[in-house]
């Protein structure tokens, strides 16, 4: 093993928070402490940085948080940490505190602010090692198959779906229901899977009304089904435009539920608490291995640790063979017999 180097690190979330952020806070504290480092809280993600906003942490700290959703450490997105200046005042706290790696748990904008505090800080002759940790509902970071915060955040919509139905069904209704995801479908892909949507619009498949909408809901009309579930990723527009289609070229009167924040709170499901202890424990073992600059990724159900830079720049395809499951699991066909 590489010489031991680090030895006092700051940990932050920023950016949306995501069920199974503080998992992740708790694994990163207490391998730390485990490990001789000492752990600084830094609290509002990057701007506590800047403004000092910060706590010393040690192991019953992060006692009972394991199955609360939220960050004990706050969360933001810093406008001011983009520029230069801003940075430099995050440097001269780094300094203050004495600390030599942070571990940021977040989404691909905390982690391009990472690689960017750490490039200003080797210009200054400063040795700070970033590690990020992915961690956003929207499951949107290319090179990690898995994000913080997506199993539980589809296991909220499926419950709030589920119930819809009952509604739905019982009066004979269309309901069309938006999720989170401002660029990325995954959250409503796998959620509309999991509850047997009748549709699915996502931003990473055009949308063409008729074929995508209309004509699913005639298809399932003929198959026997007198109530319809819609499911509108954020990313393709707003859901009372897309019922008030449906209203004029359908001649049905859905109704609209947006489940809007709901979906980033409660309790982490039990693969986030499990994926965020191996992430913050990865992300630690990797600073004081001197592997710096990383970010710890989920590559095929296993934990690797990624050179940040060349991890920013890396492409996702979209899963488009489950978006032809869901077409052929749909009720859309007319009954053979
Ligand atoms: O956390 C990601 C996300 O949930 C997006 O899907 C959504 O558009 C965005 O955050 C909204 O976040 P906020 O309301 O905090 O700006």
């Amino acid at each position: 093993m590489a010489e031991k180097r680090v030895k006092r690190i700051g940990v932050l979330t920023s950016g949306g928070d995501a069920p199974g952020m503080n998992p992740a806070v708790r694994a990163v504290v207490r391998t730390a402490i485990n490990n001789g480092l000492e752990c600084i809280g830094i609290r509002r993600g990057w701007s506590g940085l800047i403004n000092n906003d910060f706590l010393p942490l040690n192991a019953p700290s992060v006692s009972h948080i394991i199955n609360k959703g939220g960050t004990m450490l706050y969360t933001a997105r810093s406008k001011e940490f983009m520029d230069h200046a801003g940075r430099e005042k995050a440097l001269a706290t780094c300094k203050l505190l004495g600390l030599d790696g942070i571990v940021a748990i977040g989404g691909d904008g905390t982690f391009r602010g990472a690689l960017a505090l750490s490039r200003q800080a080797a210009e200054v002759g400063m040795d700070l090692q970033v590690v990020g940790i992915p961690a956003t509902i929207d499951n949107d970071i290319n090179c990690s198959h898995y994000t913080l915060g997506f199993d539980t955040a589809c296991n909220t919509a499926i419950e709030c779906i589920d119930k819809l139905r009952d509604t739905m069904q019982s009066h004979e209704r269309c309901s069309v229901v938006e999720v989170m995801g401002r660029h990325a479908g995954y959250l409503a892909l796998y959620v509309g899977i999991a509850v047997g949507a009748t549709a699915v619009l996502i931003p990473e498949r055009e949308l063409d009304f008729e074929r995508d909408v209309v004509e699913k809901i005639r298809r399932a009309r003929l198959a026997g089904t007198t109530h319809y579930m819609i499911v509108v990723a954020e990313g393709v527009g707003s859901a009372v435009d897309i019922a008030n289609r449906i209203h004029e070229e359908v001649g049905i009167d859905p109704r609209v539920t947006v489940l809007g924040h709901i979906q980033r709170g409660g309790s982490p499901s039990a693969r986030d608490r499990e994926t965020a202890s191996r992430l913050g424990h990865t992300a630690v073992m990797s600073l004081l291995e001197n592997q710096g600059n990383r970010i710890i990724a989920v590559q095929d159900g296993h934990i690797v640790a990624l050179d940040m830079e060349e991890a920013l720049n890396m492409k996702k395809s979209f899963q488009m063979d489950r978006y032809k499951i869901l077409e052929e699991l749909s009720l859309t066909k007319p009954p053979m017999f």
